[in-house]
């Protein structure tokens, strides 16, 4: 019987490398392709309520949170009755996810991190978010039967505190029961 040679393990272990290599490189293919031709889930959104019209009149504002927790200033403009009363920007600035707040003195929202500005409707005017283009989300609402609802991502319903405004938020930490 022939024995094996340096030579002959060397080629040997060669051949499995690259058998190896290209095993490896078509998985990585076929994982791409299957994330081409199977895309993640889509995110699941809803409509949730965020306030009865009778105690949210024009000029009225609340920080509403969404069930991930991330606070979103609404605001009442008008008295139509309808959704177009009705402004929701998210507080998270889009540059690098600090919040930002109203200055009634200035009526613009106003990031404190990077001097970011946004004018009323949400749109980047100044800093870093307006020179990349990048203004504040503005979230869908509606109006049925005199209650306003948003409609938000509910992929973390249930497992933070509770959706809702400020006071649904109070209430839960004093040990009330919504
Ligand atoms: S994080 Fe708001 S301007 Fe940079």
């Amino acid at each position: 019987m022939e024995q094996p040679t340096q030579a002959g393990r060397r080629d040997f272990l060669t051949t499995a490398a690259m058998a190896g290599g290209l095993a490896a490189g078509y998985g990585t293919f076929a994982a791409m392709a299957g994330r081409y031709l199977y895309p993640a889930k889509p995110i699941e959104m809803a409509w949730l309520f965020v306030a009865d019209l009778q105690g949210f009149k024009p000029g009225d504002s609340l920080v509403y949170r969404t069930p991930a927790g991330g606070p979103v200033a609404v605001a009442r403009r008008g008295s139509a009755g309808t959704a177009d009363d009705f402004l929701a920007l998210s507080s998270t600035c889009p540059h690098l996810g600090c919040q930002v707040h109203w200055e009634a003195q200035h009526g613009r929202f106003f990031c404190p991190c990077h001097n970011g500005v946004f004018d009323p409707t949400g749109k980047a005017i100044s800093g870093p978010p307006a020179e990349a283009g990048q203004s504040l989300l503005r979230y869908p609402l509606k109006v049925e039967n005199g209650l306003l609802y948003i409609q938000v991502p509910v992929e973390t319903l249930g497992r933070t505190t509770c959706p809702g405004h400020d006071r649904c938020l109070a209430g839960r930490r004093g040990g009330e029961q919504a």
